[in-house]
C-alpha cells in the first residue's frame, strides 16, 4: 500500500499534468486557424518553409475527449494515489469474483462424481487423472509428485497412517489440516533418560541397544510416552502419534534422529485445503490419496526414510 505522502504526491502530480496538458491545448488553440498564416521560419532545401498552423478543431476535440475521459476514469477507478475511486472497483475483488465462477464451474463439472464414495472414486479412471493433476499442483511441494514424501511430510502411498486411513479420516485430515505435537522431554528424561527410551523405541522394530538400556528404558516409556504413542506403543490415530513399532519413519529412525526427537519433541503440520479447494477437490484428492495406498499390502509398507545406525 502507498504510503500517505506518496499517495499525496500521486494524486497532485497527475492533476498537475492533467491541467498542463488542458492549457496546452488551449494555448495552441488560441491562434485562429488561417491557411497560411505564420511561418515557423525552417528552411529546407532553399525554398521549403513550414507553417505554424493550429491543428484541425476534430482533431483538438478528440484531445479533449481524451482528457475528459481520463479524468472521468480516475473519478471512478483507482489511479489517483490512494484514492479507490467513486466505482469502488479493486483487481483483487475481481480475482476473487473469477476464482469464484471458477471453482463454480468445476464443482458443476464434477457434479455426477458426487454421489460416489471415495472408494468408488478412486476406482474411477477419469476422476483419478483429474486428481493426480490436483495432487501436483496443491501437494507434490510437501509430499512429493510421487506422494512418497520426505523426512517430516509422510509418505501417502503406503498403508501406515498416522490420523488413519479410513475415507474419513483421510478427508478430514486434507480439509481441515493436521497438527502433530510431539512434546520436548529431554528436560524431564536426562541424557541417561534419553538414551534408555531411545534405546527401547528402536528395539521395537527389532533393532539393537544395550540390554540394560532397553530395560529401564521401556519403565520410562510406560510413564511418559503410552499416553500418546499407546502401551505397545502402536501410535493413536486420533492424536497423530505414529507407531513406533512398524520400522516406518516419519522424522527418521536412526538413534540420533529418534533421540533429536524425544529431547526436543517435533511439531508438525498439515495445512487445511477446505476452504482454498472447495469440497469437490478435497474429496477426489482423498479418493487419489487412498487409491495410492490400496496399491499396496499393509505389509509391504516400506520406510521412506530409511534407517541405518542402530543404537551405540
Ligand atoms: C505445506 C506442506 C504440505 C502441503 C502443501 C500438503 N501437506 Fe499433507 N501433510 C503435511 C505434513 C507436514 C503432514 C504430517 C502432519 C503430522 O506430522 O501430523 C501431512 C499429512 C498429510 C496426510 C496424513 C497422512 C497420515 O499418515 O495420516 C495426508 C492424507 C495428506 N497430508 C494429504 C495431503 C494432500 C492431499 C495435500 C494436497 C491438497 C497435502 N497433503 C498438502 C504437509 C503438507
Ligand atoms: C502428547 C503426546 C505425546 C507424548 C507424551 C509422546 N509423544 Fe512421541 N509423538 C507424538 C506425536 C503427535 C508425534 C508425531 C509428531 C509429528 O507429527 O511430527 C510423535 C512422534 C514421535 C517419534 C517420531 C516417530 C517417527 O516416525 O519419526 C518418536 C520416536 C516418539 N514420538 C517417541 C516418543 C517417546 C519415546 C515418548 C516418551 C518419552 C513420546 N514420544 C511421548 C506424541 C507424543
Amino acid at each position: 500500500m502507498m504510503t500517505h505522502p506518496a499517495s499525496v504526491f500521486v494524486i497532485v502530480f497527475t492533476a498537475i499534468n492533467v491541467l498542463a496538458c488542458l492549457w496546452l491545448m488551449w494555448w495552441t488553440a488560441r491562434t485562429p486557424a488561417p491557411s497560411a498564416g505564420p511561418k515557423t521560419g525552417h528552411v529546407w532545401d532553399g525554398d521549403l518553409e513550414e507553417y505554424n498552423n493550429p491543428l484541425p478543431l476534430w482533431w483538438l476535440g478528440l484531445f479533449i475527449v481524451t482528457v475528459l475521459f481520463g479524468a472521468a476514469y480516475l473519478v471512478f477507478y483507482p489511479g489517483l494515489g490512494n484514492f479507490a475511486g467513486l466505482g469502488q472497483w479493486s483487481s483483487i475483488e475481481r480475482y476473487e469474483v473469477q476464482m469464484a465462477q471458477q471453482r463454480e464451474r468445476f464443482e458443476q463439472r464434477i457434479a455426477p462424481l458426487r454421489d460416489k464414495s471415495l472408494r468408488e472414486l478412486a476406482a474411477d479412471p477419469g476422476a483419478m487423472s483429474t486428481a493426480k493433476n490436483l495432487f501436483g499442483a496443491h501437494c507434490s511441494t510437501c509430499h512429493g509428485s510421487d506422494a512418497r514424501g520426505a523426512r517430516g511430510f509422510p509418505n501417502l502411498a503406503d498403508s501406515d497412517w498416522l490420523w488413519g486411513g479410513e475415507e474419513t479420516s483421510v478427508y478430514e485430515t486434507i480439509a481441515n489440516g493436521r497438527h502433530g505435537v510431539m512434546p520436548p522431554l529431554g528436560a524431564v528424561l536426562g541424557d541417561t533418560g534419553v538414551n534408555e527410551v531411545a534405546s527401547y523405541v528402536l528395539s521395537l522394530s527389532g533393532r539393537q541397544a544395550p540390554a540394560d538400556w532397553i530395560a529401564s528404558g521401556k519403565e520410562r516409556f510406560a510413564m511418559l510416552c503410552t499416553a500418546c504413542h499407546g502401551a505397545e506403543a502402536r501410535g493413536n490415530p486420533s492424536l497423530g502419534a505414529p507407531n513406533l513399532t512398524d520400522g516406518t519413519w516419519l522424522h527418521g529412525g536412526d538413534f540420533d534422529t529418534v533421540r533429536a526427537t524425544i529431547t526436543n519433541g517435533r511439531d508438525n503440520q498439515m495445512p487445511a485445503h477446505a476452504a482454498s479447494l472447495g469440497d469437490g477437490k478435497v474429496r477426489l484428492l482423498a479418493a487419489y490419496v487412498l487409491s495410492l495406498s490400496a496399491e499396496h499390502e499393509p505389509t509391504a509398507a516400506v520406510a521412506h526414510v530409511t534407517s541405518d545406525g542402530d543404537a551405540r
